[in-house]
């Protein structure tokens, strides 16, 4: 596989801000640094559940479920939607953790392939593990890439779980583009459709998030962010949808989809589905893979397939 050789400058400042943050026993937050400590017993409480999901036999019924991803259509309505963008549709994917259980870039791409969209973003989570070894995820995530046939591109962040470097095989992955703390403008008829995406603020949280979504301007923005974290910054600086993951909507749920941990302290309201903070929409993806443990109950991994609409106004109201 070859390496782009054309990192631009600002992609070089993030990359050595970004080892140095990674190779810390810290998450660094936007409220502050806090200790990875708790990911550590969080796994060790996981092996005595999973020991005791297998002698019970409710094991297999998880990797089932863990398997099985659920399409999630959604129409999004705006008073002031540019004509250019009415029936646009977006694809989103996020958490594939695509080394946790063989073939699941199999059974996503299953999932879209009879969909029609214009656009795919994907928002972080490639591999299993937060550390170690990320390449071997890079060909079944090459494979899923192949598959998405979006006019208007792939384009994607970073999660918690990914490694810097993996920004480097950006040309194994074409189309697909990573935006790290950057924007991208598509002119759509003279629309300004601009994309932002920031690096994950859920461990390597910089200001460089925040000014990456201060500065880009267009006539209809949407945010791509690993975790709900940043949805208030980006209300403030009207974006008209934040696309997000990491919950995987608990994963492991008591019945109801309640969860047993959320990874999250925004609240129960971005925990998944549809949400709205101001006039902007918000997304959090439930996810296409699983982390932790290769298991799901009373929740699954979901497809979305966003359309917008521009909202009629009844006359009778009026
Ligand atoms: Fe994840």
């Amino acid at each position: 596989m070859n390496r782009s050789k054309e990192l631009n400058k600002d992609r070089i400042i993030w990359a050595s801000t970004r080892s140095v943050l990674e190779s810390l026993k810290f998450k660094s937050k936007r409220g502050g640094s806090k200790s990875k400590s708790r990911w550590t017993l969080f796994e060790k409480l996981l092996s005595v559940f999973v020991f005791f999901l297998k002698i019970t036999g409710y094991y297999k019924i998880g990797l089932g479920n863990a398997m099985y991803n659920e399409l999630t259509e959604v129409t999004l309505e705006f008073d002031d939607l540019p004509e250019v963008l009415e029936g646009y549709k977006i694809i989103h994917l996020s958490d594939l953790h695509l080394d946790t259980i063989a073939k699941t870039e199999v059974y996503i791409v299953d999932k879209i392939k009879d969909l029609k969209y214009d656009l795919c973003v994907i928002t972080g989570d490639y591999r299993k593990n937060d550390s170690g070894r990320f390449i071997h995820v890079i060909k079944p995530f090459k494979y899923l890439v192949d598959h998405i046939h979006a006019r208007d591109g792939i384009w994607a962040v970073l999660g918690n779980h990914d490694s810097y470097m993996m920004v480097d095989y950006e040309e194994d992955l074409a189309p697909l583009k990573f935006l790290i703390n950057e924007d991208v403008v598509l002119d759509m008829e003279g629309v300004k459709f601009t994309i932002t995406g920031t690096d994950d603020p859920f461990s390597y949280f910089t200001d460089k998030a925040i000014f990456a979504l201060e500065k880009a301007e267009g006539d209809f923005k949407i945010a791509l962010v690993h975790t709900s974290e940043l949805h208030d910054i980006a209300s403030e600086n009207n974006y008209k949808i934040y696309f997000c993951g990491h919950t995987h909507a608990g994963q492991i749920c008591l019945p109801g989809g309640i969860p047993l941990i959320t990874h999250q302290k925004d609240g129960r309201k971005y925990l998944k589905g549809l949400w709205k903070d101001g006039k902007m929409y918000g997304y959090t993806s439930a996810g296409n893979g699983v982390s932790g443990v290769p298991l799901r109950f009373n929740t699954f991994g979901e497809v979305v397939l966003i359309t917008l609409k521009k909202k009629t106004i009844n006359p009778i109201n009026n």
